[in-house]
C-alpha cells in the first residue's frame, strides 16, 4: 500500500473506539479517518477534539462519518458492540453481537469498500469469522484483535518479574481471546534464551508461571473492578495492527487469523501470530507445542466452534 493518502475508518466509538482513534492521532497514522457510531453526537464531538491534537502530530482528516464514507477505505476498524449484562448469558451476547455485526458489515460492504477489516469487538474471534461470513471478503482480508491484548498483558507480567523491558520479552498468549486462552511458556524466549531456563535461574517456580498465567488471564476484571471498562492497552494493539498493514511491515502480531491446517486446525479464526501487512494476514506462523499446550489449542478451538455453531443455528432462527 503506497499511497500517499491513506483512510481508515472506525466503526463503534465509546471507550475502545475513540482511544484508538486517539492513538491513531498521536502516532500520526492515516491521512483521513472518518468515525462512525449509532451515537452521531459522540462522533461529532470525538471529530471536532481529535482534529485539535492534529496541529501537534500530523495532518489528518477526521470526522463524524457514514458508511458511504467508507467505499475507498484502506482499513475499517470494527469496535461497536454492546457489553455483557448481569444475568445474561455468553451465547445470548455472541447472538446480540452477531446481529450489530451483520447490521454493520451489511452497509459496509454496500458503500463499495474493499480493503481489509479488523475486529477488536468482543466475543473477537467469533465476531471476526462472522464479519467474513456476512463480507464475503477473502479470509486473509478479514481478522481480528485475537491475542494481542492478553500477549501484551504477559509480556508486560515478565517484564515486571524478571525486570526485562516487555518488548524484549518473546512469548505469547495463545487460542481464543478468553477464557480458553493459555501462555505458550515452554516457547518463550529472552534473546533467544529458553524463558523456563532464565525463570529457573530466577527462582522463579512453575506455581509463580501458573499464578502470573492466571494473572494475566484475568487481567481484565481487575481494571473493570477499578474504572468499569479496558480501552487504553486494546486501543494501542489496534493502533500496532493497522500500522503493520498501512506500512506493509510484514510484522508478526498475536492476532485472530484464519488456519489453513496450522496447528492442524482449520476453518476457524483463533489467536495465533501471523504475519501482517498491506494484503492483510500473509500466513499464521504456528508454534510448536507441546502435548499439552496442543491439546489446550484444540480444546479452545473445539470451545469457539461450538459458540459459532449455535451462534450460526440461532442466527438462522430469526
Ligand atoms: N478484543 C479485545 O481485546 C477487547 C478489549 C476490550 C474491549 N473489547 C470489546 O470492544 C467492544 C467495545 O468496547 P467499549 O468499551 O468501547 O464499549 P462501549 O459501550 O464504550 O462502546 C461501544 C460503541 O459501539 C456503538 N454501537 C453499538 N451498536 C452499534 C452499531 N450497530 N453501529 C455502530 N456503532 C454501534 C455504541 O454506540 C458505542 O459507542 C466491546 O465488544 C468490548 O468487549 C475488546
Amino acid at each position: 500500500m503506497s499511497k500517499l493518502h491513506q483512510k481508515v475508518a472506525l466503526i463503534g466509538d465509546g471507550a475502545v473506539g475513540s482511544s484508538f482513534a486517539f492513538a491513531m492521532t498521536q502516532q500520526g497514522l492515516a491521512e483521513e479517518m472518518p468515525i462512525i457510531d449509532i451515537v452521531k453526537k459522540q462522533t461529532t464531538g470525538d471529530a471536532l477534539d481529535l482534529e485539535d491534537a492534529t496541529v501537534f502530530t500530523a495532518p489528518k482528516k477526521i470526522y463524524s462519518g457514514d458508511y458511504s464514507d467508507c467505499k475507498d477505505a484502506d482499513v475499517a476498524v470494527i469496535t461497536a458492540g454492546v457489553p455483557q449484562k448481569p444475568g445474561e448469558t455468553r451465547l445470548q451476547l455472541v447472538n446480540k453481537n452477531f446481529k450489530i455485526m451483520k447490521s454493520i458489515i451489511k452497509p459496509l460492504m454496500n458503500s463499495g469498500f474493499d480493503g481489509i477489516i479488523l475486529v477488536i469487538a468482543n466475543p473477537v474471534d467469533i465476531l471476526t469469522a462472522a464479519a467474513q461470513k456476512f463480507s464475503g471478503l477473502p479470509k486473509n482480508r478479514v481478522f481480528g484483535s485475537g491475542t494481542s491484548l492478553d500477549t501484551s498483558r504477559l509480556r508486560v507480567a515478565l517484564g515486571k518479574k524478571l525486570e526485562v523491558d516487555p518488548r524484549d520479552v518473546n512469548a505469547y498468549i495463545l487460542a481464543e481471546h478468553g477464557d480458553s486462552e493459555f501462555a505458550a511458556f515452554n516457547e518463550a524466549t529472552i534473546a533467544g534464551k529458553p524463558l523456563l531456563e532464565l525463570t529457573k535461574e530466577e527462582g522463579i517456580t512453575q506455581d509463580d508461571l501458573a499464578e502470573l498465567e492466571d494473572q494475566t488471564i484475568h487481567k481484565a476484571y481487575d481494571i473493570i473492578n477499578n474504572k468499569g471498562a479496558t480501552y487504553y492497552g486494546v486501543a494501542t494493539c489496534g493502533m500496532r495492527i493497522v500500522r503493520a498493514i498501512l506500512r506493509d511491515e510484514n510484522a508478526v502480531l498475536p492476532i485472530s487469523a484464519p488456519l489453513n491446517g496450522e496447528y492442524g486446525e482449520k476453518d476457524i479464526y483463533i489467536g495465533t501470530p501471523a504475519v501482517v501487512n498491506a494484503s492483510g494476514v500473509k500466513r499464521a506462523i504456528e508454534i510448536p507445542l507441546t502435548d499439552e499446550e496442543a491439546a489446550k489449542f484444540h480444546k479452545s478451538a473445539a470451545t469457539l466452534r461450538q459458540i459459532w455453531d449455535d451462534a450460526v443455528a440461532e442466527d438462522a432462527k430469526n
